[in-house]
């Protein structure tokens, strides 16, 4: 017995040494200590065995036992060692590399030129309130003085999606409902989409404007000016001339288009400019009589000024962009510029 315990020791050991992965491990482990193992077939003997055999073999078998399971464990725990250093050998990376960039978004011509003119009006006190895009006729066009005959009202220029219904041509309709669900003094400014049937490289069938409307007692026309000339001091930089030339709208009386110096040649005259000079940025004027009446609101008491302004126009000139449709394109190289 004690030559069969021996041989198991040396021929277990030479195996172990031999063993190239854990599921071959186990199989020896099995094929020497499993219930049909050969040290356990070995083992089966002891009750055979003598007095004085008995503990002697049982010394030796113990010994044995933990020789070759301690074998097993050292290999186990070179298997891990080796798996650590492969999966560390596998992942390494290369710290030298340039990192990956991400894209960063940017805000959007229009939109800073948007946030640009909302912050202006509300330094002077203005609040901003929002209109329905889709808007009744009659406040789009009859309650602001419009008749029925004017040609803004041609089917040319207005989209209509029912009777009595188009998307709105301009912002002045907020005006109206605005001034129907509240008493003077207003101080309001308007952004919003509006849509007119045009198309060419400076205008789309949706635009952006602004829309002004200031109701209180004794307004007057030089009110109108010191607060669109501060805007346009503030939008455009401290040397940029203003003009005020005469116009006329169906809502405001009187009626003035306002123009800035030329940004792009200092008023001498360009393309941009149509060799003007002055370049147009947006309509005004005293809020017509009528359009009081149209809301209740008594003119022989209360006056009032009303500005409109293209935003897109505005973006366009502030940033030197030639084709409106470049700025609906949402091409990342263009936005990128801004
Ligand atoms: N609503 C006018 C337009 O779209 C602009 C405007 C607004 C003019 C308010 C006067 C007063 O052209």
């Amino acid at each position: 017995m004690q030559d069969q315990l021996e041989q198991i020791r040396t021929e277990a050991l030479a195996e172990i040494q031999e063993v190239e992965t854990l599921e071959t491990l186990e199989q020896l482990r099995i094929k020497y200590f499993g219930r049909k193992g050969l040290f356990t077939d070995v083992m089966k003997g002891m009750g055979k065995l003598s007095k004085e055999q008995k503990p002697v073999i049982g010394k030796l078998s113990n010994e044995i036992r933990l020789e070759i399971t301690n074998k097993f464990d050292q290999v186990i725990e070179k298997f891990n060692q080796h798996k650590h250093e492969h999966k560390l050998a596998e992942e390494t990376i290369d710290i030298t590399l340039p990192g990956r960039r991400r894209q960063i978004g940017r805000r959007h011509p229009i939109t800073q030129v948007l946030d640009q003119i909302q912050m202006i009006f509300k330094g002077m006190g203005f609040e901003v309130v929002e209109g329905p895009e889709i808007e009744l006729e009659f406040y789009n066009f009859d309650a602001l003085n419009t008749p029925k005959d004017h040609p803004a009202r041609d089917l040319q220029d207005t989209f209509y999606i029912d009777e009595g219904i188009v998307l709105r041509t301009h912002t002045s309709p907020v005006q109206i409902r605005v001034m129907k669900k509240t008493a003077p003094p207003i101080r309001i400014i308007v952004p919003g989409k509006v849509y007119r049937r045009d198309y060419d490289i400076t205008h789309l069938p949706m635009f952006n404007q602004v829309e002004g409307l200031l109701v209180d007692h004794h307004v007057t026309f030089s009110e109108l000016k010191g607060v669109l000339y501060s805007f346009a001091r503030q939008m455009f930089g401290d040397t940029i001339q203003v003009r005020f030339r005469p116009h006329f709208f169906p809502f405001t009386e009187p009626s003035a288009e306002v123009d800035i110096s030329c940004l792009f040649c200092d008023s001498k005259g360009c393309r941009v400019c149509s060799h003007t000079g002055w370049l147009e940025i947006l309509g005004s004027g005293l809020v017509d009589p009528n359009v009081f009446e149209h809301v209740n609101y008594d003119p022989e008491n209360v006056t009032g000024f009303a500005f409109g302004m293209g935003v897109d126009r505005i973006a366009m000139l502030k940033f030197g962009i030639t084709d409106l449709r470049l700025m609906f394109e949402n091409d990342m190289r263009f936005a990128k510029q801004f």
